[in-house]
């Protein structure tokens, strides 16, 4: 499934129609080129959450967690290259939603399943976004999506 955004807003309003069809326990990974807008599309899935706090890059945090009607936990692991970091938070993981930045750091934590966005930065204000399902639970996710989409 893709799509080409041609403003940051559009990728904040593509993100808030697919946040409402997420859910806690549920897993993101949101890959590709630097400044392709993982963390804009993260603003968006805030909105869907009514989550009323600004979220930034959270590049030196390594993870922030957001509360709103269900909770987003953003992780950034561009710092975690060794993939040998320990964040303690696999327990929360099932209360919230997860948003994982370059998740190619973050293997060891990654879930069987999970919902993949790959961004590519075509132009200034150009990105495609290539949404990817591993396993049946985020399938299902994706047809809901389209099959809502295609009805608006
Ligand atoms: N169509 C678009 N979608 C998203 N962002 C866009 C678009 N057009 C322009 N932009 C700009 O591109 C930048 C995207 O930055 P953002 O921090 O979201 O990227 P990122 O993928 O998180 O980068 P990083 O790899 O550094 O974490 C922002 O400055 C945004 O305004
Ligand atoms: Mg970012």
């Amino acid at each position: 499934m893709e799509f080409i955004t041609k403003s940051k807003d559009e990728t904040i309003a593509l993100a808030k129609r697919l946040g409402h069809f997420l859910k806690a326990g549920d897993f993101l990974a949101l890959k590709g080129d630097l400044a392709g807008g993982k963390t804009t599309f993260t603003k968006g899935l805030g909105l869907a959450l009514d989550i009323h706090e600004v979220i930034n890059s959270p590049t030196f945090n390594i993870l922030k967690i957001y509360h709103g009607k269900i909770d987003l936990y953003h992780i950034d692991a561009y710092r975690l290259e060794n993939n040998d970091y320990d964040l303690g938070f696999e327990d929360l993981m099932d209360e919230g939603l997860t948003v994982c930045e370059w998740p190619e750091y973050f293997l060891a934590y990654l879930p069987e399943n999970y919902l993949t966005v790959e961004f590519t930065y075509l132009d200034e204000n150009t990105r495609r976004l290539t949404f990817k399902a591993k396993g049946k639970h985020y399938e299902e996710i994706l047809k809901e999506f389209k099959d809502a989409d295609a009805m608006s």
